[in-house]
């Protein structure tokens, strides 16, 4: 069977041309929307007495027919039918003969692919803020057995001040939980439906777009037909909170690769998450962390390949557009990857909760509660904050740490220190003062996990 838009044409297309236009060998994993797209028209032009009833049930027919040959791989794509759409529709040709040619009325290639990329991103977005929520879920898991776990908090990653490892793994929690708000929240304008925008201005057959658009499923309609087939917005909205996604990704699999180093040693990644070296039979490296951060470029990569591929085009379609399609696959299958790995990476690890409360001991990262300690005793801060200082230099002068001075040097600074200042100084007691709203305290950090585990029952 020759072109389906063959007739006006007096020469065979060139091979390369062929091949260099065709989308089919990335748009095959468009079949399934495809035919959806198909059913729902072919129902609404044979409800509106466009085509005729038995012949829209002819096509129905067939079209779940070429769904099962889909189904179980029976299906040949042909680069000589160019895309998707042309592939399926040779093939119901094939099935149910010329009635099959009655599909296409009232609809262009135009509003159909469009159509089919806001049903794959639909269900792909669905499914992805289920995976979202497993991360979330594997942080709180791990939160939860590390309230008291200590953990030095780091500002320019200089030890600032000891937070529960607990409060520093929930930060990535509230990180993922404005992801799927921005994924649930993309829904809204994934549910526009192009279809019966045509080519680019309407048809001129009476079809009925809200029926479409309800055995679709989809919300809203394109109310401009020249924006319907030309719109990539709610692409782009994707891969920019994919690459945010990737972004969050990224951060935490950098700690958990300096985490996992010999200078850290804060966490143990499970064997079975680690890789080893050809050479040196010692290592065991952080390969999924590193390949997550690393992964992120191409999910950058992709929105920024689209928005330089829509700017400065016009209206209507352009064959540019079909370049949208490989970016949007390739960062959906780099976040189903890296959401599906980094869950269990998270539950399997192991927490080494003494050395995080040794690297606490040696540091000085209980400065700020001395200096807190001056104030309630009536000191301005800044000049609490200028004996400190002096404190914590003559004590690194004198290789100690801030719990090993005696009553005696810190009266030498300030006759305002009692010996209660011992307790003050304590890490727990640190931390468990910081009991502010969304502070590191025990008892904050409690009331976050409830909030969460709250927010995930949603
Ligand atoms: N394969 C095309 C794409 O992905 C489908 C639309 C083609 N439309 C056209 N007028 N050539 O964009």
């Amino acid at each position: 069977m020759s072109k389906l838009w063959g007739g006006r044409f007096t020469k065979e297309t060139n091979k390369l041309v062929e091949e260099f236009t065709a989308s089919i060998p990335f748009d095959q994993k468009l079949a399934k929307e495809d035919i959806a797209g198909s059913l729902a028209h072919v129902q609404m032009l044979g409800e509106c007495g466009i085509i005729p009833v038995e012949d829209a049930e002819e096509i129905k027919k067939g079209l779940h027919h070429i769904k099962e040959m889909v189904d179980h791989g029976e299906v040949e794509f042909l680069i000589e039918d160019e895309d998707i759409h042309m592939n399926i529709e040779k093939l119901l040709l094939e099935q149910i003969g010329p009635v099959g040619g009655k599909l296409h009325t009232g609809r262009s290639r135009n509003d159909q692919v469009a159509t089919d990329m806001h049903l794959y991103l639909r269900t792909k977005t669905t499914e992805l803020i289920t995976l979202v929520e497993n991360v979330q879920k594997a942080i709180v898991e791990q939160a939860k057995a590390n309230i008291e776990t200590l953990i030095p908090g780091y500002t320019h990653l200089q030890r600032a001040q000891p937070v529960s490892f607990a409060h520093h793994l929930m930060a990535y929690f509230w990180m993922f939980e404005r992801d799927k708000e921005r994924l649930i929240d993309s829904l809204k304008r994934v549910n526009w439906l192009p279809l019966g925008a045509g080519a680019l201005a309407g048809t001129t057959f009476p079809i009925n777009r809200e029926r479409v658009a309800e055995i679709l499923g989809f919300e809203t309609i394109y109310p401009n037909s020249m924006d319907a087939v030309s719109d990539r917005d709610f692409i782009l909205e994707f891969l920019s909170i994919g690459s945010i996604i990737m972004t969050h990704i990224s951060r935490l699999s950098e700690e958990l690769v300096l985490w996992s180093s010999q200078e850290f040693q804060f966490v143990e990644l499970d064997d079975s998450f680690c890789t080893g070296s050809s050479i040196m039979p010692q290592k065991k490296n952080p390969d999924v962390p590193e390949l997550l951060r690393g992964k992120t470029g191409r999910a950058y990569g992709n929105l920024i390949g689209l928005l330089t591929v829509l700017k400065g085009l016009p209206l209507a379609y352009n064959k540019d557009l079909q370049e949208d399609k490989e970016g949007m696959f390739d960062t959906v299958e780099t976040l189903e990857g890296s959401l599906k790995l980094l869950a269990p990476m998270i539950e399997t690890m192991t927490v080494k909760k003494d050395v995080m409360r040794k690297a606490i001991n040696n540091d000085y990262s209980n400065a700020t509660d001395i200096a807190d300690y001056l104030v309630t005793k009536g000191l301005p801060f800044r000049e609490a904050h200028e004996v400190i200082g002096k404190i914590v230099l003559y004590a690194i002068q004198s290789g100690k740490f801030l719990l090993d001075l005696s009553f005696d040097e810190y009266q030498q600074f300030s006759p305002l220190f009692g010996e209660d200042i011992y307790e003050v100084l304590a890490p727990e007691h640190v931390v468990a003062v910081r009991n502010s709203l969304g502070g590191t305290s025990p008892e904050q950090v409690k009331q976050q996990i409830k909030l969460a585990e709250e927010k995930l029952q949603q």
